[in-house]
């Protein structure tokens, strides 16, 4: 077993404890036997070749055995104890030699990962082990180290530990291996450093392109990290958090501005970034112009929609106490108000032609969305000359006694369809009234006087002129009855004049005989006769009178009969 050796003394100049583990490199070749030691019982005992000397000896090579007194100085090899770098030296059977100070306690300090692969390492225990003991494929270090004439590195990681070697063979006269020369590094901390930095650039780049993508919450877990690092990414975390809370302020302070306080206030903040806070006052007094502009503009809005609706369509905003920005706005503003009413001004124009009867007044086509007012104003004229177009139909139907002619109603609507409905009904009713009278006129043509009428059928004038009809049926039949009355009188007046005629002239022809019989009494004859020619006389006048009434009522009858045949000739006009 090889044991842990005392550091040497620098200062120290007394003789010292002689350890030549490689005594056996300026001697003669090592036995074949030597070398042929299987590894795993390679112990470092070995026949050692001093330096000053050529005693052999059997005791661990590593473990000072006594003190040469030729020598007083150090072998170079203890020299290596002092060194920081460590070391080992395997010689040409690769059994290791020498271990320095330093490699044993690298080893040392991993030695507890080591056993996880190499269960029985023990880091004081290497000296006199064959390096196959630690290889899992032995044949590959071999055939590495096999006729090597320059430096091989080389690293591997052995239970959470990497190492980093470069190997050096030293050669013999014969160029055969004399041994080789293993100086170690330990690259754990290495590594690790460079793995922590990986991950802790890998922490920053993820939260970095997080950020970018909008992810703001997102920090570095530092407890992932060893303390040193840990407290710098909590600080770059803090620093992160802090421009996030900065820029909540800012934006805090202008959503406030933006929600109309301009007033909102906002934290004074320090050295470089100042600048936030002259932005924010910048922002602050251009909102407060804008502001007051638009409180301005508010106000005139007001006014031009107050004026419009009361009826000044003339009023516009004046644009001269605006800045450039808002002129513009406003003047589109008073050229979009302008406009409208200037369209409105042209349909009204084309309604006032219609209103006059002119439907072929033109409009001109207005485009996209105001295309309804064309819409409207077609429609309109549309309507009015159907409705016009029918009423003058209707109208000229009833100028010229066309009664039987009805118009569809229903092509119109509204006041237009009442419109055509009444002329319809008055051509319906005129067309009853002149039927009705048609077949009363008739009955009075064919001498029948005892239709029956019904006024109560008819209304106002309608009714009036059947009425009339009625009581000329009336009038009629009295006018009959009284003519037949006179009639009968003048046939009874006729046949008593005939009769006293008749008698008259017999008592003529009586009295003229008795003449000649009564001479006597003249006088009396001539009286008498006197009385009868005044009698005669007025019999004579009576028929004469009676000849008179008779032609005189067949002069009415007449007459009558001719009023009759106008009346039907005029029904028949009207039908
Ligand atoms: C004079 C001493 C030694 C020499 C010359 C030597 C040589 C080598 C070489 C050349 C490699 C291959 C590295 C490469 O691919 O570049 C290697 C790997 C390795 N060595 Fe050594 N070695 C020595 C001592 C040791 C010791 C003391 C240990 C004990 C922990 C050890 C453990 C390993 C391990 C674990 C590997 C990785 C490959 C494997 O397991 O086989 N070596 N060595």
């Amino acid at each position: 077993m090889a044991k842990k050796p005392s550091a040497p003394d620098p200062q120290d100049n007394r003789p010292r404890l002689m350890n030549d583990p490689l005594a056996w490199i300026d001697a003669a070749p090592v036995a074949a036997s030597a070398a042929a030691e299987p590894a795993a019982t390679a112990r470092p005992t070995r026949t050692v070749a001093r330096a000053t000397g050529t005693k052999n000896r059997t005791e661990p090579m590593t473990k000072p055995t006594e003190i040469p007194a030729a020598w007083d100085g150090m072998h170079t090899f203890q020299v290596l104890d002092f060194l920081s770098n460590p070391m080992m030296v395997a010689d040409h059977d690769m059994v290791i030699r020498y271990v320095n100070e330093a490699a044993f306690r690298m080893f040392e300090r991993i030695e507890g990962g080591i056993r996880q692969d190499l269960p029985h390492f023990t880091a004081r225990d290497v000296v006199g082990k064959n390096i196959d003991v630690f290889h899992k494929n032995p044949s590959y270090q071999r055939h590495l180290m096999h006729g090597m004439t320059t430096p091989h590195d080389g690293q591997f990681s052995v239970g959470g530990a990497h190492l980093a070697f470069r190997a050096t063979p030293k050669n013999n006269a014969d160029g055969s291996l004399g041994c080789i020369f293993v100086e170690w590094r330990d690259r754990t901390a290495e590594v690790e450093a460079t793995d922590e930095l990986a991950s802790m650039v890998k922490a920053v780049d993820d939260m970095a392109r997080a950020h970018v993508e909008g992810e703001i919450d997102v920090r570095i877990d530092p407890t992932k990290f060893r303390p040193v690092l840990r407290d710098t990414l909590s600080m770059v975390n803090s620093m992160v958090e802090e421009h996030i809370k900065t820029k909540k302020k800012v934006v805090a302070c202008v959503t406030a501005m933006a929600q109309g306080n301009l007033d909102a206030p906002m934290e004074q903040f320090n050295r470089k970034r100042v600048f936030l806070n002259d932005a924010i006052e910048l922002i602050r007094g251009s909102l407060k112009t804008f502001d007051d502009e638009i409180k301005r503009l508010l106000g005139d809005m007001k006014q031009m929609t107050a004026a419009h609706t009361a009826g000044d369509i003339d009023h516009f905003i004046d644009t001269t106490a605006y800045s450039a920005n808002y002129a513009e706005v406003i003047s589109g503003v008073n050229a979009m108000v302008e406009e409208h009413i200037a369209t409105k001004r042209k349909a009204l124009a084309c309604m006032m032609e219609f209103a006059k009867g002119n439907f072929d007044a033109p409009l001109e086509r207005f485009p996209r969305k105001k295309a309804f007012i064309n819409e409207a104003m077609d429609a309109i004229r549309d309507n009015f000359r159907s409705l016009v177009r029918d009423v003058g139909m209707m109208a000229q139907d009833l100028a010229e006694g066309v009664l039987d002619h009805q118009v569809d109603s229903t092509a119109h609507q509204g006041e237009f369809r009442k419109l055509i409905d009444t002329i319809d009904r008055i051509r319906s009713n005129f067309g009853n009234v002149t039927s009705e009278i048609e077949r009363l006129s008739r009955s009075i043509v064919a001498g029948k006087l005892d239709v029956d009428t019904a006024p109560e059928s008819f209304k106002g004038a309608y009714r009036q002129l059947i009425e009339a009809f009625d009581q000329a049926f009336a009038s009629l039949n009295g006018a009959f009855r009284l003519l037949g009355q006179q009639a009968q009188q003048v046939s009874i007046t006729v046949e008593q004049m005939s009769q006293s005629s008749q008698s008259l002239a017999t008592n003529s022809q009586i009295q003229s005989s008795s003449v000649d019989e009564i001479s006597s009494s003249a006088e009396q004859t001539d009286i008498q006769v006197k009385s009868n020619a005044a009698a005669a006389t007025t019999a004579s006048q009576l028929v004469t009178g009676a000849s008179e009434v008779a032609e005189g009522g067949k002069i009415k009858i007449n007459e009558m009969v001719t009023a009759m045949e106008g009346i039907r000739a005029s029904s028949q006009d009207i039908a």
